[in-house]
């Protein structure tokens, strides 16, 4: 019998972008828990593939589709095969996001447009497509935000902009969206062990780790 069946989001509809690794998975898997079926977005279709066959191995409910979320057409025929195969939407979290170290003295116009795209247009983009929806019957969107929207970053020029972008267009959809019932907020994690963003991220010397994590409240890594 599965574990999942009698969850409080039992009978809820969740898409997820960047849903094939890292904090996207995570979430996914956890909403899955919980009772929700779960539509799976990223660019590796073998990822989101792992991801799903991990849900549904465990009896919850999922299905992937390799999409980029910078796409605003692909993402929008995601949108409508997760209404149309899962039963509909209730439950929108943008997790997809691009990140690199680079200094902004030699960052291409073009790498910045990349992360820019990913993060900001890609989470527009998945609110955009699912606002028809979310606004039948209320719902919740979550994007996933980062340190760098409020703190100076070296190197993450792009990244604090992009981010930093998501939180005001948070509060404007918020307040625009609020009177239908739909939720809207961002989760602003700090470095998570074991994902893509630490990987590229993290400095791998274990003392400068250390010195990193001795200014984080729980001396760790979520
Ligand atoms: C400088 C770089 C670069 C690098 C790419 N570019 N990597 N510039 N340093 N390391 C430049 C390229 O030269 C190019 O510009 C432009 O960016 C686009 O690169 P492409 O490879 O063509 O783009 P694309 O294939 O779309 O790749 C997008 C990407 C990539 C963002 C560049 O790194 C990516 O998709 N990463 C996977 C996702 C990821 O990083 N997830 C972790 C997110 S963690 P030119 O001018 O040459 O054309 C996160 C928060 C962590 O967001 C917070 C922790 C606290």
């Amino acid at each position: 019998m599965s574990i999942f069946r009698e969850g409080i989001l039992k009978g809820r509809v969740a898409l997820v972008t960047g849903g094939g690794s890292g904090i996207g998975a995570g979430i996914a898997k956890r909403l899955a828990e919980q009772g929700a079926k779960v539509m799976l977005l990223g660019r590796r279709p073998e990822m989101l593939d792992a991801v799903g066959g991990e849900i549904r191995a465990k009896g919850g409910v999922a299905i992937g589709q390799p999409t980029d979320v910078r796409e605003y057409a692909d993402v929008e025929k995601a949108v409508e095969r997760t209404a149309s195969e899962l039963g509909g939407l209730d439950i929108v979290v943008s997790s997809a996001a691009g990140n690199f170290l680079s200094p902004a003295a030699t960052l291409s116009a073009n790498g910045f447009k990349a992360v820019v795209a990913i993060d900001l247009l890609g989470t527009f983009n998945v609110c955009r497509a699912a606002f028809a929806h979310l606004s039948k019957q209320g719902g919740s969107i979550v994007s996933i935000s980062a340190p760098q929207a409020f703190v100076p970053t070296a190197l993450q020029v792009h990244v604090g902009a992009a981010k930093a972008g998501i939180e005001k267009m948070t509060r404007d959809l918020a307040l625009e969206w609020g009177g239908a019932g739909i939720r809207v907020n961002t989760v602003v994690p700090g470095p998570i062990e074991d994902t893509e963003g630490m990987r590229r991220l993290a400095p791998e010397d274990p003392a400068t780790q250390a010195k990193m994590k001795q200014r984080l409240p729980l001396g760790r890594w979520g």
